[in-house]
């Protein structure tokens, strides 16, 4: 029964990676939105994936969430790595709970791989003239280099509406939100269901072009509820390996 079922998740991996145009997908058994286990398997997985990615240079940027906060989780130190490995954040302090933050998980995923880090110690949403005094900040403009030059990135990604209300997003954004559409969040973008881009976080962080050119990008979200969202992200996504759960993949596969 194991086996006829590892062979069912490996089938509908490869039809995941038909569907969505990703290059890898990987799909653990069981939906995150009802077993918070689940997410601790994605965690393991998105850990062997970042594994499997490791190469001479090593910079791993990484944003926030929960579920990158199971990553951190589940991370150990990595056979692969030849050198030392940098864990660098991705993003700056959000309007999110502590353990969600992109710094704190950076932090906790070097930890426990025995790598370095770099935290980004800005508040991610910033106004015109903070952004352009910031960039200015050499110790941070040193942090954004790194961002900039990862060998590899992890994110998640999120239903827009859940991402602007927990993310204290205000008014605006909210009603930009709906009256646009937006399905999906990634890294403080938000998108409609034909992958546009609606609105945008004005942060210092990782960027839109970051994820394109080589390097490996890795996209870790799970749940049913989520599969609107991957599904749209993936409109006009990066080339990535996505770790997902059998709730999100069965939903985003039901109409295909
Ligand atoms: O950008 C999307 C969020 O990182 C997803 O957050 O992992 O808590 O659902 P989550």
């Amino acid at each position: 029964n194991v086996m006829k079922n590892i062979s069912g998740l490996k089938e509908m991996e490869k039809q995941l990676e038909h569907a969505l145009g990703v290059s890898k997908a990987v799909i653990v058994s069981g939906d995150s939105d009802q077993y918070a286990l689940v997410k601790n398997e994605i965690g393991l997985a998105c850990v062997r994936e970042i594994e499997r990615c490791l190469d001479a240079e090593n910079i791993i940027a990484v944003t926030g969430g929960s579920t990158l906060a199971s990553v951190a989780a589940m991370m150990h130190p990595l056979k692969k790595a030849h050198q030392e490995l940098l864990f660098v954040s991705a993003r700056g302090g959000l309007g999110e709970k502590a353990e969600n933050q992109a710094n704190t998980i950076c932090a906790k995923m070097a930890e426990k791989a025995e790598g370095h880090y770099h935290l980004l110690h800005v508040p991610d949403q910033l106004s015109d003239e903070s952004y352009h005094s910031l960039m200015e900040e050499p110790s941070i403009h040193r942090v954004l280099q790194l961002v900039h030059s990862a060998s590899i990135i992890v994110h998640g990604i999120g239903s827009a509406r859940t991402m602007a209300i927990r993310r204290h997003s205000g008014e605006e954004v909210l009603r930009q939100v709906d009256t646009e559409h937006a399905v999906a969040e990634a890294f403080g973008y938000f998108f409609d269901q034909t992958g546009r881009v609606i609105h945008k976080v004005q942060t210092i962080g990782l960027q839109w072009e970051d994820l394109f050119g080589a390097r490996s990008v890795i996209a870790v979200a799970g749940g049913k509820s989520k599969a609107e969202a991957i599904k749209a992200y993936f409109k006009r996504g990066p080339d990535s390996v996505l770790v997902t759960d059998e709730g999100a993949a069965q939903e985003i596969l039901k109409n295909f």
